[in-house]
């Protein structure tokens, strides 16, 4: 059995992730911030060390996949440390340990809403590892507004994607055989999207930002299952890849643009 630590497994995408890899016998190592094998903040340095050293333990050295789920999307500072430095730095943390398994993967998932309008800047001090850089300018953001402030998490997202491309053709990870992906879904029906599902308003404005002609709004097994899969020891040559999940949104936002 394979052993996948599984981040943000307390609800939506991560809850569902856990539980399919649990029914087909797989042994899941869970993050969160509450209800989860590992309880741990990712929104800061010290949660992230913590909790990979404790997912490690539990795990007996050895992790063959790590799924990274846990996110907010929320326009505040908080969210590109969360969404960003709470995936890469724990999954460089997790580095060893994948390196141990005979079949390492690791996905991550970031959104179609990185493709939406970002903070260059922010994406590039992400990217530079200057998290206070970057909550710095998440912060002027937000206090010059909600539309301000909304730059926040697609910039979170498309910092992560850009990571992901960069790293995983890197000595560490493709070199060590580990292939490092991400997933862009859609709209997922989750708690994160609830309140804003609840009213036609609310869907009507998710909607405009994010067009879904094939089949709507996403379970979050529709998800779960394309991360098990990039995790799985059938994937050996997927790597670096930005995976749109997403009912056909990017393909009618960006259209031949690729
Ligand atoms: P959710 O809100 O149902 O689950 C997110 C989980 O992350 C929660 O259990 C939460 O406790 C955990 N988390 C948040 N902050 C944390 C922290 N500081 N430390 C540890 N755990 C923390 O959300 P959902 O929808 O399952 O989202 C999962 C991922 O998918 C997120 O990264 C989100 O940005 C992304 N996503 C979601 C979409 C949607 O429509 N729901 C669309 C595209 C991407």
């Amino acid at each position: 059995t394979r052993t996948s630590v599984v981040t943000g497994s307390a609800s939506g995408i991560g809850a569902t992730t856990a539980r399919l890899l649990a029914e087909r016998g797989e042994r899941v190592i869970g993050i969160d911030l509450r209800n989860a094998d590992v309880e741990a903040d990712l929104s800061v340095p010290e949660g992230r060390a913590d909790a990979a050293a404790r997912a490690i333990e539990l795990a007996g050295g050895t992790i063959d996949a790590v799924i990274a789920c846990a996110g907010i999307s929320a326009p505040i500072p908080k969210t590109i440390s969360v969404n960003y430095f709470g995936v890469t730095e724990l999954l460089t943390a997790l580095l060893p340990a994948l390196a141990a398994s005979d079949a390492p993967r690791a996905a991550v998932v970031s959104s179609m809403a990185s493709l939406q309008p970002n903070s260059a800047e922010m994406v590039e001090a992400a990217l530079a590892g200057d998290e206070a850089g970057a909550l710095r300018i998440a912060a002027e953001l937000a206090e010059q507004g909600p539309e301000a402030g909304y730059l926040v998490y697609p910039s979170s997202k498309r910092a992560l994607a850009r990571w992901v491309r960069r790293e995983s053709i890197t000595p560490a990870w493709a070199g060590a055989g580990i292939p490092l992906n991400a997933v862009a879904p859609g709209t997922v029906i989750t708690p994160m999207t609830a309140d804003l599902l609840k009213t036609p308003e609310g869907a009507a404005m998710v909607d405009a930002a994010v067009p879904m002609p094939l089949n709507y709004h996403q379970p979050p097994e529709s998800v779960a299952n394309l991360l098990i899969w990039l995790t799985s020891v059938e994937n050996s040559h997927l790597a670096g890849q930005v995976v749109y999940d997403d009912g056909g949104a990017d393909a009618t936002l960006r259209g031949d643009d690729i």
